[in-house]
């Protein structure tokens, strides 16, 4: 959570201005408050307040700032809440020192209590102050500033993505610890950031850092060394993305979620033609997978979703397959002889980082599903696969999770001896799904909109579907819903039910007969039915039917139809999709 970005550069022009612009990229990871420090020489500048990036340069004309060097900082509260004092950057007691910082610190107070009994002041309630002042501390007993830096790193424990900047030195110090940061090498102007999409309009040469490594950036240099002072060879590490900028603006759309679900078909012809060039890959994963004592499938959220979809696949393939909600990792006692299948669109997820990080230490082999090259999950993968879907910007996940299923499926063809080639078609499925039902997609959504509560339904492969319907609806149009297996809401869920309580039917056509029976008993008791249904009517009142002429692609054509609903439901209520209230796209915090 929280983005952040830091720009040194030979000349100061438009410096403020770029600033913001990678701001506005970055906002998608916290959005409560914004700050900006610039440093021209000896002169150092801090503007922060609670608010949006638009409401907070406006407010403190932050476009009107000066220098070489320049710190943003967009915010997800964890200490402190969101207010003008906790908004980053924070500063040391002579306003020497700027620092930014993702991620938090578990013994910050015990450090804030040391510093404060050697007279430091603080002046927020956030974790991240102590890091100025451990700096200051360090460079009032003689050390020079990258040692000051490095000693007040080593006193961290806890995650952490930092940029640090110094009156009088064009450069920025950075250090990382399970928290995403990148540098993006131009010319004449280096950037360090969050992620790549924040510095994309600018440069595409990008150096990931790995864990536990720190050094600083000048506008012409790179220079970074791990925690024993080993100095890294950085020309080996020097990579050309090959997104484009244009993958992360809006082209047109109001909202990036929009986009992303229309950008679902080419996301996933992408993904597949990846498959396809590392079919070697492939099969030595699904060989690995056949010798398997039981393969975990570890996620959260909607990557969660499409692993519960493959762990139904696989078990109904006679494999012994356990779907893991990725925050609860430690219950399961993973051994040498089991696979770990982890999916995650950022790759940073820490409850995922955390989980197969202790079953790798337990001998089970890992091998993760992402979206982010080089991501933090990939790295400390023993294979890795990507889903290659593009940036996704709105925090609703949309063309990732479609990306992720044909990840999953082009795995399950091989398990299941089925033609892979089958699931080719897959991106016209997606864009048939939306081209049909788009219109009604955005006249239930419309509906639910007015609505406190909602049920999601399925049987089977539909389940997960459900599941991942009322997340969405829930994250972005903040209606209440809740998925259930449809024969078990006899079991409680339907007590709840009286005349217009609106009920969703996810139907992919392969139990429409056993859902018909759930239909009548909610019709039976004044329900609103709405069903998505592949190949089979199901018979609700509101109906979304499309054809796919092969099972192993129904998937595709509910996914888009759900996020719609969710999406046009969010913006019926005049709502902003991309940033629903409480959550940021990557979640780093435990
Ligand atoms: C999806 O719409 C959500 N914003 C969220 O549940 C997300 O899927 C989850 O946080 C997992 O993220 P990851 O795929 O990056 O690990």
């Amino acid at each position: 959570m929280c983005g952040i970005i830091g720009i040194t550069s030979l000349t100061d022009k438009n410096l403020a201005q770029i600033t913001v612009s990678c701001l506005e990229k970055l906002e998608y990871r916290g959005y409560d408050s914004v700050g900006v420090a610039s440093l021209q020489g000896s002169i150092l500048e801090v503007r922060k307040a609670k608010g949006t990036v638009k409401e907070v340069v406006q407010k403190k004309n932050i476009l009107s700032m000066r220098g070489n060097v320049f710190l943003g900082h967009t915010r997800w509260a964890t200490h402190g809440p969101p207010s003008d004092y906790n908004a980053h950057p924070h500063t040391d007691c002579s306003n020497s020192i700027a620092v930014i910082h993702n991620g938090t610190l578990k013994n910050f107070k015990e450090l804030k209590e040391s510093l404060i009994a050697l007279g430091h002041i603080f002046r927020s309630e956030t974790d991240t102050e102590v890091i100025p002042h451990l700096i200051e501390e360090y460079r009032k007993k003689g050390f020079d500033t990258f040692t000051a830096f490095k000693k007040a790193v080593l006193d961290l424990e806890g995650s952490y993505a930092i940029l640090a900047i110094v009156k009088g030195e064009n450069r920025i110090y950075f250090a990382k610890k399970d928290n995403p940061l990148v540098i993006g090498m131009g010319e004449g102007t280096n950037f360090v950031a969050s992620d790549i999409p924040a510095f994309l309009d600018y440069t595409k040469k990008v150096v990931i850092i790995n864990d536990g490594e720190l050094g600083y950036v000048t506008p012409t240099s790179i220079y970074i060394e791990d925690l024993r002072g080993n100095v890294i060879d950085v020309t080996k590490r020097i990579r050309i993305i090959d997104w484009d900028a244009q993958a992360a603006s809006k082209e047109g759309y109001p909202h990036f979620m929009l986009k992303e679900i229309h950008e679902s078909a080419r996301a996933i012809n992408d993904t597949i033609n990846g498959l396809l060039s590392e079919t070697e890959l492939v099969e030595e994963i699904t060989e690995r997978l056949k010798g398997s004592d039981r393969i975990i499938v570890i996620a959260a959220g909607t990557s969660y979703h499409a692993g519960l979809y493959f762990t139904i696949l696989l078990n109904r393939l006679g494999y012994t397959a356990l779907p893991v909600i990725a925050s609860e990792y430690y219950n399961i006692n993973a051994k040498r002889g089991d696979s770990v299948i982890a999916i995650s669109q950022s790759g940073e997820t820490i409850d995922v980082l955390m989980g197969i990080r202790k079953m790798k230490e337990k001998g089970a082999t890992i091998i993760s599903i992402t979206n982010v090259i080089d991501s933090a999950i990939s790295r400390e993968s023993d294979y890795k696969l990507y889903m290659r879907a593009g940036p996704e910007i709105g925090v609703a996940a949309t063309k990732t999770f479609s990306s992720q299923l044909a990840v999953l499926l082009f795995l399950y063809a091989y398990l299941a001896k089925i033609d892979y080639k089958e699931l080719l078609s897959a991106p016209e499925v997606i864009k048939n799904s939306i081209s049909l039902g788009e219109g009604i997609a955005k006249k239930v959504g419309e509906e639910l909109a007015l609505q406190k509560s909602v049920y999601y339904l399925g049987r089977g492969l539909s389940l997960p579907l459900a599941m991942e319907g009322a997340l969405k609806i829930k994250e972005i149009a903040y209606v209440h819903a809740e998925a259930y297996p449809a024969g078990e809401s006899k079991h409680g869920p339907i007590a709840l039910v009286e005349k217009g309580y609106p009920v969703v039917f996810i139907n992919d056509g392969e139990l429409t007969d056993l859902l018909e029976n759930n239909l009548h008993e909610m019709k039976a008791r004044g329900a609103k039915t709405y069903a998505i249904s592949v190949n089979k009517r199901l018979g609700a009142e509101t109906e979304i039917l499309i054809k796919v002429d092969k099972d192993i692609l129904s998937p595709f054509a509910i996914s888009p139809i759900i996020q719609l609903i969710a999406y046009y439901a969010s913006t019926a209520k005049s709502l902003d999709p991309d940033r629903p209230r409480n959550l940021a796209k990557t979640v780093t915090v435990e």
